[in-house]
């Protein structure tokens, strides 16, 4: 037992954006539940050079999705994420969230997490504690929590879980089988063979009354494998101390579910995802065989769309109502207006697509391409940092980057613009009604006028005023009667 206990934990404070009040309980309306998201392991597990909660699930780190449950229940200035191995990157990661952050140094169990958080937490008259490594958590759950704690008058609550297979987890010793009542939580490794056949594990996720939290944290050892403090023996010496311990157990079992390692993280990503794609076909999308498609948390979808198989909508991206997003292709933090045709095998980031444009099969935007209403894009075209105007068309074949095009367009098939000079990036203008024929190379800086025509080949690199033709390639030359000749001379009929 530690006699005495050096909190090291740091508390920095960014400004908090405003948070959503519907979870939160009327009688709180003063702020004092904090949340504690522990964060700080290595997560040895996992074999990986990246800190575990960094790992992605639903296209987001793991300490994402917890963080954006926790700030749906309390105010997020409320909301401590305790910090550790790899803390600047974890820091970095999530610092737009406005959350605090309290830093472990060096890591010394769960119970460790919550000694060094003493200062930021005390204040607080209760604390929900979650684990930066379980992002399935919902804020509901999270609330029901709260609430159970309340009603029983408890001075700690644990979530709990029954598991099919429940190895690897803490089990939770009740007072009996119908108890709310637990006499303490055994980790894996201590386990008993008895104990080891209990399928209610201990979650990872608690809410204490502060108070008592740490009128005894003290008392926590690490006479345990793996000589850390570990915050599930709080169950023990608080029962001890003659306080109420309770367990409420989850509704839904995976919501608890961690990811320690690299099988656990892919069975987590299934889960978001198959739900993800629920919650779209419930919202009206037609999602063709959904089992298929990669589609992150935070991407939105209108109703009518229909996604074909295999795609994998990304990022934060934000597809209108009635498109159609044909098979394999990709979007990346893209947005795509109503009535949009995706082809087969489109593939775009940060790139914004109006309504009623049409891509594909095989089209490449990459960032900063802008598709105006009712445009086409065509198959084996990459654009990058354009913008096409309205109704305009690139149908075939064609590189068009750093460009402003106008409406009404016409590029024709193989054009390119030669936007980079080997140091500079410089940029095209085509204004509207321009005819582009087909091969037509544009060497920018360079501007092709209003109405105008470039011949099929050119290789334009003077600017064309509006309405004027510009022809630039060598002409076509016609030797009449010079095959026969050769083929006489030769003596052949070939
Ligand atoms: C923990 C519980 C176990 C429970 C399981 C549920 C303990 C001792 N055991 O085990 O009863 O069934 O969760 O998933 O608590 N962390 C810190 N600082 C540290 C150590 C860990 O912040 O010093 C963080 C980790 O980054 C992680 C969380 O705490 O996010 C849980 O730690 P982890 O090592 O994953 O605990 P488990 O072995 O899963
Ligand atoms: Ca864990």
């Amino acid at each position: 037992m530690p006699k005495s206990r050096k909190a090291s934990g740091k508390v920095q404070t960014v400004a908090a954006p405003p948070f959503s009040r519907s979870l939160r309980k009327g009688g709180n309306a003063d702020g004092k539940i904090a949340i504690a998201i522990m964060a700080a392991g290595k997560g040895t597990r996992l074999k990986s050079k990246h800190p575990k909660v960094l790992h992605e699930v639903g296209g987001k780190p793991l300490l994402a999705h917890v963080i954006a449950a926790a700030t749906k229940v309390v105010p997020t200035a409320d909301v401590y994420a305790i910090i550790g191995h790899e803390a600047d990157r974890v820091r970095a990661a999530v610092a737009h969230t406005g959350i605090n952050f309290v830093l472990q140094q060096p890591q010394k169990g769960t119970g460790h997490a919550l000694m060094v958080a003493r200062e930021a937490l005390a204040p607080y008259d209760q604390v929900i504690v979650l684990s930066g490594d379980a992002p399935l958590i919902t804020p509901e759950t999270i609330a029901r929590l709260r609430d159970f704690h309340a009603s029983h008058n408890a001075a700690m609550t644990m979530l709990t879980a029954h598991l099919q297979n429940p190895t690897g987890y803490g089990r939770v010793l009740r007072k009996s089988a119908k108890s709310d009542e637990v006499l303490a939580i055994v980790e894996e490794k201590s386990a008993s063979p008895a104990q080891k056949r209990i399928t209610e594990i201990n979650s990872g996720f608690y809410t204490f009354s502060t108070a008592t939290l740490f009128r005894y944290i003290d008392q926590l050892g690490t006479a345990n494998p793996h000589g850390e403090f570990y915050l599930t023996d709080m169950a023990a010496i608080l029962r001890k101390a003659k306080e109420r311990v309770v367990a409420v157990a989850a509704e839904h079992p995976n919501e608890i579910l961690g990811g320690n390692t690299r099988a656990e993280l892919a069975e987590i990503d299934q889960h978001m995802r198959r739900a993800k794609c629920e919650q779209l076909m419930q919202d009206g999308v037609t999602i063709l065989y959904p089992q298929t498609c990669v589609i992150d948390a935070d991407v939105e979808v209108g109703a009518d769309t229909i996604l074909e198989p295999f795609v994998q909508v990304l990022g934060n991206t934000q597809i209108g109502s009635d498109c159609r997003i044909g098979s394999y292709s990709v979007l990346n933090n893209s947005v795509i207006g109503d009535n949009v045709i995706l082809r087969p095998g489109c593939v775009l980031s940060e790139s914004v697509v109006k309504a009623g444009a049409r891509l594909g099969p095989y089209s490449h935007l990459r960032p900063g391409s802008d598709i105006g209403e009712g445009a086409h894009v065509g198959n084996f075209v990459e654009t990058k940092k354009i913008r096409l105007g309205k109704g305009s068309k690139a149908n075939h074949l064609t590189y068009l980057g750093d460009a402003e095009i106008g409406e009404g367009v016409n590029v024709g098939a193989g054009t390119i613009t030669c936007n980079y000079d080997g140091v500079h990036k410089h940029q095209t203008v085509i204004e509207d009604g321009a005819f582009i024929g087909s091969d037509a190379t544009l060497v920018a800086p360079v501007r092709v006028g209003k109405g105008a025509y470039v011949g099929a080949a050119s290789c334009i690199t003077k600017d064309v005023p509006p309405d004027s033709l510009a022809i630039a390639r060598g002409h076509q030359i016609v030797k009449e009667g010079w095959v026969k000749a050769k083929r006489q001379a030769r003596g052949g009929t070939k």
